[in-house]
């Protein structure tokens, strides 16, 4: 309890999975956490859950204009910036053949563009605040190769390299800004979930062609496996990692997917 008393942040898609399960565990150790989301409903409710240290903005994160006004407000009402979590994210279905410029124009949008902007907008902010953490939520889908969804992979790459960079130019300009990627597996969200049902939509899962018993389904990761370890590069714990490319999944880039899927430890 309280590794993040007196830090303020600002988690992106905090209304349901990852984002949300960040939000609870950085409230719960002791930082006022501004949520923001595209689905109102879930935000506001889930922000009222949280009780006095949570708020929520309407802000969708692929609009530059929307993160200077964001940014602006959280310094009037809040007063500070100490943490950014990059975490909105979409995917769609696709491969290299048949991914459409509307798909990728749109998963790059909010992955790629929402992060840069983050990134770009809250270094001042955190500049005035005497130094921050961005932590930028990237995936295994830049690791290894992600065939079916292409875009998602290669935002993903995007946000990675875009972190590294952050993290050196705050570091040769003594900004002390921080900025680390995370690169979760499959985790139980909204996302995981609906990613079967987007894949057959799109083709992609191509039907058994024996009798045989189809291979076990992967253990999914709870959404708090990554929340912790946003806690952890949120806090003051982690002042020394910086640029790291932190990826959480169980082994499964470690395999490449040539063993079995993990078990739950
Ligand atoms: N769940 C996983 O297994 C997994 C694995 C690797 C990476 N990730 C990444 O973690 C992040 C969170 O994933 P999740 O599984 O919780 O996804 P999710 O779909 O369950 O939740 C994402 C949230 O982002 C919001 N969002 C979408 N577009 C937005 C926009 N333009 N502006 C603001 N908010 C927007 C959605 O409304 C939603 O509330 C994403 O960046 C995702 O790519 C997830």
């Amino acid at each position: 309890m309280g590794r993040l008393s007196g830090k303020v942040a600002i988690v992106t898609g905090a209304a349901k999975g990852l984002g949300e399960a960040d939000a609870r565990l950085m409230i719960q150790e002791g930082a006022r956490v501004v949520l923001t989301d595209v689905d109102e409903a879930n935000g506001a409710r889930v922000a009222a859950e949280l009780g006095a240290a949570a708020r929520f903005v309407r802000h969708d994160v692929r609009h530059e204009d929307e993160w200077k006004a964001l940014i602006a407000d959280v310094m009037v009402r809040e007063g500070r910036l100490d943490v950014l979590v990059n975490n909105a994210g979409v995917v769609e279905a696709g491969d290299i053949e048949n991914t459409t410029a509307e798909n990728w124009r749109f998963v790059m949008a909010v992955s790629a563009d929402g992060t840069f902007y983050g990134c770009k907008h809250a270094i001042p902010a955190m500049k005035a605040s005497g130094g921050g953490s961005i932590i930028n939520m990237a995936s295994v889908a830049c690791v290894d190769g992600y065939p079916t969804v292409l875009s998602y992979s290669a935002a993903k790459g995007a946000v990675e390299a875009l972190s590294r960079s952050v993290a050196v130019h705050c570091v040769q300009n003594r900004l002390n800004i921080r900025c680390n990627s995370i690169h979760p597996g499959s985790m139980d969200t909204p996302m995981v979930r609906s990613m079967g049902q987007k894949l057959a939509e799109a083709g992609m899962v191509a039907p058994p062609k024996t009798d045989a018993p189809p291979p076990p389904a992967p253990v999914l990761g709870a959404a708090n496996d990554i929340a912790w370890a946003v806690v952890y590069l949120a806090s003051d714990e982690s002042r020394f990692v910086n640029g790291h490319k932190l990826v959480i999944d169980n082994t499964v880039t470690v395999t490449s997917g040539t063993l079995p899927p993990p078990r739950a430890n």
